[in-house]
Order: structure tokens, then sequence, then C-alpha cells
């Protein structure tokens, strides 16, 4: 299982990427908007900078909305660094353009995911990764979890390569579910992934073997 850390902040990419643990980035125009990373430019010199920080794969989203728009601003993204994963929300010129990226070797992460019907098409389309987007979900009282079940299904009964990247986590427990369920990787933000670490019983555990060394020492 993949971990990928969702957000803009270069300190909590370092953060994680010094724990040893962290597998990409992911990022989408809302996230860089509350970095302040604002302009093309500056957005373009940013995902630099992500990728100079962690080894692994790190999703960088197109803005246009058209088929040509699409094509040209991922092949831009995609010549930024190897790393670049370039990100296609989940819409009709959306899918034509992952097709078109798949036949000339650009990777994708097909985003805005909230049907098992959607993530059938980007797997057909050939995307690298599909998000579906579990909080967002959970959020109108549907099921997110369910979701990532029902494709983990479909893509199984096919052999589909496409990854299930499970999106919109909100808390620990989503990504201990996702492991279970058999998602490929989970994106999450730094706070959820600390929050494996945690367990009171550690907490005294370790108090009372220091205390214990101490009486000897
Ligand atoms: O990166 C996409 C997704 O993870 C967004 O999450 O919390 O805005 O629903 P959220």
């Amino acid at each position: 299982m993949k971990f990928f850390i969702d957000t803009a902040n270069l300190d909590q990419i370092k953060e994680a990427q010094d724990l040893g643990i962290l597998d990409g980035v992911t990022t989408n125009p809302s996230l860089m908007a509350k970095e302040g990373i604002t302009g093309k430019q500056n957005i373009l010199d940013h995902y630099k900078k992500i990728c100079n920080i962690v080894d692994g794969d790190v999703s960088a989203e197109v803005i246009a909305t058209d088929y040509k728009g699409m094509v040209n601003e991922g092949k831009e993204l995609s010549s930024l660094h190897k790393q670049i994963v370039v990100k296609v929300p989940m819409i009709k010129e959306g899918i034509k353009a992952t097709r078109y990226f798949s036949n000339n070797g650009i990777r994708t992460n097909v985003t805005l995911v909230f049907s098992a019907g959607q993530a059938l098409l980007a797997a057909k389309a050939g995307a690298n990764y599909v998000s579906p987007f579990i909080g967002r979900l959970d959020d109108i009282s549907t099921d997110g979890l369910g979701l990532i079940s029902e494709i983990r299904l479909i893509y199984d009964n096919y052999g589909f390569t496409t990854e299930i990247l499970a999106a919109s986590i909100r808390h620990t427990m989503h990504i201990i579910d996702c492991s279970k369920i058999g998602a490929d990787v989970i994106t999450a933000p730094l706070k959820s992934i600390l929050g494996l670490l945690k367990h009171p019983l550690t907490d005294i555990g370790l108090e009372n073997f220091l205390k214990d060394y101490k009486k000897g020492n």
C-alpha cells in the first residue's frame, strides 16, 4: 500500500518524507491556494520544489477543461519533472485526454471520482491512478468506503492495472479501512497519517520502561 500526502505545504511534505514512509504527493488548485501559491509560474515552480523533496509520484492538476487545453497543459506539466503525474478531472474531455496521455506515455491520475462507473471509464481510458473522494461522499451521507470496495471488485474482475488512490481522507480510520479493502494508495493530510502512530498504551509502556531503567542507573 502506498502512502501519499495530500498537501502543497512544503514543511509537511518534508516531515512525512523524513519519516521514511512517503511514496508520493497529491495536490490540487485548492491546496495550492491554501499555501498562497497563485499564478501559473509560481505553481509550476512549486511542483518542482515538491519533486525535489520526495522520491515518488507528484500529482499536478490541469486547469483546462477542454481536450486540447488539457493535452497542452498535461504535456507542459509532465515535462517539468519525471515524477509528475498529470491530474485530469473526471469529465468527458478528461477521459479523451487521459486516453491521449496513456497512448503517449504520460502518466495520469483521474480525479473527482464519485461513482464506480466513472472509475470504470477512467480504467478503460488507461489512467494510472483513479481518485475516489471518500470524505466528500461521507459528507453527503453516502458510503465513501463502499465506493472503494466496488471499484476494487470491478478492477479485480477484469485485471485493470489502474491503481485505486483513495482521496479526500478525513481521519486515521479512513486509512485503516482503505487498507482492509485493498486500496492501492491513500492520500491523506499529515495529521491523519501521524494518527496511525498513536496509542495510549505505547506512551504508558514507554514511560514505565524509562522509569524502570532509571531505577538501576
Ligand atoms: O486531493 C483531493 C482530495 O483529497 C481533497 O480532499 O478534504 O478537500 O475533500 P477534501
